[in-house]
């Protein structure tokens, strides 16, 4: 059967080499999978205090992860962490206590940087919360993407033949984490 990913974009920007990123791996993955982007840019700030009495907006957001059989972030390294929009989102989908949403959904990470580092330290971050979230990662292949003006078009063609060759087995990888992570570990 088809899966599903929800993926998350690390960043709020109108112009994000993030989403640009996310076009072309989209573009390239295999035709089994299916995806809807989880957006994030509507949650209010975190606060423990409404653990009680989750405002809808955050039901809903939870209510997509669910949904989805595997997750994939792509996200931006901001001063070397991942940008607090997607750390305020990773902390709804954990909470109330005994619901998170993260648990045992298989996830993909995956970044674009202007740097030459290419987001590896806001990676590595991520992965400490994804990881005590009790969700498991694929860690190999990694990504850390260096965009460059023009390797990908707005409409997420990639120009550079390397480039897109590597996002396509990323994506090809990623196909074959979840199917393993599904087979072996159904969800609960
Ligand atoms: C950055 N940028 C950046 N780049 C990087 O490689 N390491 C970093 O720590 C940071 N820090 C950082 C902080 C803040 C607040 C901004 C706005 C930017 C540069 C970043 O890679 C660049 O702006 C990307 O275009 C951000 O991705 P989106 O928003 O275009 O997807």
């Amino acid at each position: 059967p088809p899966y599903t990913v929800g993926y998350f974009i690390g960043s709020l920007s109108a112009h994000s080499i993030n989403r640009t990123l996310s076009k072309a791996l989209i573009r390239l993955a295999p035709a089994d999978l299916q995806f809807t982007e989880i957006v994030i840019k509507d949650l209010p700030l975190y606060n423990r205090d409404l653990d009680a009495d989750y405002p809808p907006v955050a039901r809903e957001f939870k209510a997509q992860i669910n949904a989805a059989d595997a997750l994939l972030f792509v996200t931006p390294e901001y001063n070397r962490s991942v940008p607090g929009a997607l750390k305020n989102a990773l902390d709804w989908a954990s909470r109330p206590w005994g619901s998170n949403a993260l648990t045992g959904k298989p996830s993909g990470v995956i970044g674009a940087s202007s740097g030459a580092i290419g987001t590896a330290l806001a990676q590595q971050s991520l992965r400490g919360t994804l990881s005590f979230s009790n969700a498991p990662q694929m860690t190999a292949p990694e990504a850390y993407i260096h965009m460059t003006p023009g390797l990908i078009a707005d409409d997420g063609r990639v120009t550079n033949e390397g480039t897109e060759e590597f996002l396509r087995a990323y994506m090809a990888e990623f196909h074959q984490y979840i199917l393993r992570v599904l087979t072996v570990l159904p969800p609960r």
